[in-house]
Order: C-alpha cells, then sequence, then structure tokens
C-alpha cells in the first residue's frame, strides 16, 4: 500500500481522470450534495453499504437451492446501486491530496472491475446461464473485497474525507485559556491565535464571539488565512485552499468538500479577557 502511494506513475492517469470529473460534476449544488454536505457526514461510504450488502447476500443466496431469482434481483441492485455510490466516491476523490489520489485510483480500479464482473453475472443469469452468473458473482465479490481493503487504508491510514481538524482538541487541557482582550478584537474579521499549540480563529460580531478551530477538516487548510462570506444570510469562513465554507455562528458545513462541521470552542469573558476551552 505504501509503494501506491508513493507511485508517481499512477499521476497521468490520475490527473487526466480528476479533469474529467471535475469538468463534469460541476455545479456547487451537485458537489455538495455527493460530499454529504446536506448530511454532515461523507455520502460515499454510506452509500456503498448498498452495494455491499446486496452483493454479499447474493454470495449466500447462490449458496441455496430453489433460490435464482432472489439471486438476480440482488446482483442486480447491488450493481445499480453501486452506480451512483462510484459518483459520490470519484466527487470525494478528485478533491484529495496526490497520494491518497494514487490510492483511490486503485481503489477505483478494483472496484469498477468488481461492477463489470457483476454485470456480466447479470447479464448472464438473465440469459439463464446461473453456473456462469455464480462464478462471475463470485469474482466480482473479491474484486471488490479487495477495493474495499484498500478503501479502508484510504480512510483509516490516509485519513481521506476524515475530519483532520478533530484530533487537534486531544492535544488541549481541560482548563480556560485566556486568547484575547475582548475590547482590543476587531468587528467582522479573522483573528488567529494559539491554545497550547492548537490554532484556533476567533470571530467577533457584536458582543458575540465564536471561537472555531483553525486547521480545515478538509485537508487542514488555514481557514485564519480565509476569506468571510455571507452564505444564505450567514457569515461563513471560507477554507482559501479548495473552498470549504463554515457558518461562524456555529461551525456547520455549508460548501464542501469538507462534509463534516468544523468544531467550535465555549467562550467567556472574565474581567474583559476572552476565554475558551475543550467542548
Ligand atoms: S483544505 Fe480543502 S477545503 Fe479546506
Amino acid at each position: 500500500m505504501n509503494k501506491i502511494e508513493q507511485n508517481a506513475a499512477l499521476d497521468p492517469v490520475g490527473d487526466r481522470l480528476q479533469r474529467a470529473v471535475q469538468s463534469t460534476l460541476r455545479g456547487q449544488r451537485v458537489r455538495d450534495l455527493l460530499h454529504g454536505v446536506w448530511l454532515g457526514h461523507p455520502l460515499h461510504p454510506a452509500m456503498v453499504q448498498v452495494p455491499v450488502g446486496a452483493w454479499i447476500s447474493a454470495a449466500v443466496v447462490d449458496l441455496l437451492p430453489g433460490q435464482r431469482r432472489a439471486a438476480t434481483t440482488l446482483v442486480a441492485l447491488g450493481t445499480a446501486s453501486a452506480v451512483p455510490a462510484a459518483v459520490a466516491g470519484l466527487n470525494d476523490w478528485a478533491g484529495l491530496a496526490r497520494d491518497q489520489r494514487r490510492v483511490g485510483l486503485v481503489h477505483a480500479a478494483s472496484n469498477a472491475i468488481g461492477v463489470a464482473l457483476y454485470a456480466g453475472s447479470l447479464a448472464a443469469r438473465m440469459r439463464g446461464r446461473h453456473g456462469m452468473g455464480r462464478a462471475l458473482a463470485y469474482l466480482g465479490l473479491s474484486a471488490a473485497s479487495v477495493g474495499a481493503y484498500i478503501g479502508g487504508h484510504l480512510a483509516y491510514k490516509q485519513a481521506a474525507q476524515v475530519s483532520q481538524s478533530i484530533s487537534e482538541l486531544h492535544r488541549m487541557g481541560d482548563d480556560w485559556h485566556s486568547v484575547a482582550d475582548l475590547a482590543a478584537l476587531p468587528e467582522r474579521k479573522l483573528v488567529t491565535r494559539e491554545v497550547d499549540d492548537v490554532s484556533v480563529i476567533l470571530y467577533r460580531h457584536g458582543d458575540e464571539v465564536t471561537v472555531m478551530l483553525e486547521r480545515c477538516p478538509h485537508q487542514s487548510g488555514p481557514l485564519g488565512e480565509g476569506e468571510v462570506q455571507e452564505i444564505n444570510g450567514h457569515a461563513c469562513v471560507v477554507c482559501p485552499w479548495h473552498g470549504s465554507a463554515f457558518r461562524l455562528n456555529g461551525g456547520e458545513v455549508v460548501h464542501g468538500p469538507a462534509a463534516t462541521d468544523q468544531q467550535l470552542l465555549p467562550t467567556r469573558v472574565v474581567d474583559g479577557i476572552l476565554q475558551t476551552k475543550l467542548p
């Protein structure tokens, strides 16, 4: 897996596919829908439950006598539902870092082979060739299982589409921390401060002050260098790297590629000094 991460020979294909995905999925609404912004969670891993569940069920049903129709239905369901799951995955993949895209490309290729084998299995079953359909389905399950293993590496080792900011909290002490003199804090401007080596941004709006982790949950971009924009009537910080946007009065993700909210920290004012702590 480490060799795949470092294999630059995958880049020409990956770069071409990335351009194709970005030029095909151009609308912000479509991209946000596929990232899972509306869900507050990446959509792709949720969607793959349907094909994986259907295909594993088909593998079990194929071992039972008199269950040809049930097995054919499950293979059809798995194959059809793999297509939107793949589109959501490609939408996430196009916004990943280069080493993650290399692994993602091999993950996608394994799964594409799996889908092709299942499509062949479905075609064979519909022509009455159930033995061939079963064999192709078991080969498809093998290819999809390799794809799932690689997807696990992408998620759990390379942390693709996992919040990059939340682990920052583990480096903060439990106490209240003084971060700014409230009277000196400018209105409606992002100010960056450090709390136990953890970067946070402060945003004052009248008497309300938001304290938010500074690392973007998508790929650790510096939100403190981002712009404040009004989106859907709410002041939002827009990441300077790939444009994810988060509401400054709640941390909710408004635009992807990030699919998770950004963490806010509690605040209090003691003798004119703004303090913050762990949630
Ligand atoms: S790092 Fe990608 S949107 Fe912030």
